[in-house]
């Protein structure tokens, strides 16, 4: 022990600083969801050239007394690695350019990530985290989220317009994103496949997708009524409400495509199953010759170099206990739910960062 007269030793200092880091690791996320409100990214990018603070704080339109704060939360997210900060000259003050992350928070940008910021680090979704201490001695509810908000996150979705609508918002954004992946890079994927149903669509950002680069294959968007309703999808997208538990519209294919508490990871194994059962009834109906369940979800431990990617599935992983008793997979879990669901064969291709691209085939 580095412990001398009571006072901290140099290993001790080290551990200190260790857990200072991690109680506020949440500055890290508070200062991004500040950057996309602001519209710091937007901002730079739309003047088409390296930004100094001073024209940052007038365009942002700070008030002169809160100016310098703009500098220091600029630092902090340089440091995080959002923006670059450029000299432009020797004696020349800093500028700040926008990198390839920052680009994704362009709130026009097809691809932004923004909505999916917003969604996630809203209170109502951060406040079960609170919970979580206390529902561990809890044996009621099946979430933080229903201990804390006091029904499950669907339920409330479906009473709350603003949860709905930023939860939608931030799922489209990311099916927008990974969506023009597999559309680009994983054609193989749909061949022979002539018609599909994205089951958990939400609003139907993937089915539009598909059906746009795909015309020949009849998709249909699949979710709850109180998501699908007043939807206006693509004139070749058909859009059916109704609970995926209970009955799945037919089709050769069917999409669970994941995005947050995305379908499958959304939920325990028992219902795991059950979706995937439904799914295998639906497939059997379809009129097509190949058949298949299309899974874009996270498998856990494939990305064991790279520390990061790691820790952000494990990230994933918390957050499914929190919102909806779900969790991430590794692939003999994955391997185990296909059997006990009655699937013969699958293949996993990882070529969606964080997640993976599984294809599941019936005996
Ligand atoms: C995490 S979101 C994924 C949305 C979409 N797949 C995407 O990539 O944007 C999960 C979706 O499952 C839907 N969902 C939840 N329970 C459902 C049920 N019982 N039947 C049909 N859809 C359901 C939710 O409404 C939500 O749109």
């Amino acid at each position: 022990m580095d412990m001398v007269n009571g006072k901290m030793g140099s290993e001790q200092l080290q551990a200190q600083a260790r857990i200072w880091n991690h109680i506020f690791n949440f500055i890290n996320s508070m200062c991004l969801k500040c950057a996309i409100q602001l519209g710091i990214p937007d901002t730079i990018h739309h003047h088409g050239q390296p930004m100094t603070l001073d024209a940052l704080i007038s365009a942002l339109q700070i008030h002169p007394s809160r100016a310098h704060g703009v500098e220091r939360l600029m630092r902090i997210l340089v440091h995080s690695g959002f923006f670059e900060q450029k000299k432009l000259s020797p004696d020349g003050g800093d500028t700040y350019v926008l990198n390839r992350v920052s680009e994704l928070l362009l709130k026009d940008s097809p691809l932004s990530v923004a909505p999916f910021a917003l969604a996630m680090l809203d209170p109502i979704l951060m406040n079960p985290w609170h919970g979580l201490g206390a529902w561990f001695h809890n044996h009621v509810d099946p979430t933080p989220f229903e201990m804390m908000q006091g029904m499950s996150l669907w339920r409330y979705a479906d009473n709350e317009p603003r949860l709905n609508r930023f939860f939608n918002e931030g799922m489209a954004s990311d099916a927008r994103l990974v969506g023009s992946v597999v559309v680009n890079q994983c054609k193989g994927v749909f061949e022979g496949i002539t018609s599909l149903v994205d089951v958990g669509g939400g609003t139907g950002t993937m089915a539009n997708a598909l059906a746009s680069t795909f015309p020949h294959i009849e998709c249909t968007n699949f979710d709850l009524p109180h998501v699908v309703a007043n939807l206006e999808l693509s004139k070749n997208v058909k859009c059916v409400a109704g609970d995926m538990f209970e009955a799945i519209p037919p089709g050769d294919a069917i999409l669970l495509k994941a995005n947050l508490q995305w379908i499958l990871h959304d939920w325990s194994d028992e219902d795991g199953v059950k979706i995937l059962k439904r799914s295998k009834e639906a497939i059997s109906k379809g009129k097509g010759k190949k058949k298949k369940v299309i899974i874009i979800d996270m498998v856990m431990e494939n990305r064991k170099g790279d520390k990061e990617m790691n820790e952000t599935q494990l990230f994933f992983d918390m957050l499914m206990m929190i919102l909806a008793s779900g969790r991430e997979r590794n692939e003999t879990e994955w391997a185990k739910l296909f059997v006990d669901a009655g699937f013969g064969d699958y293949k996993i291709t990882p070529i969606l960062g964080l997640r993976s691209l599984i294809e599941v085939y019936p005996s």
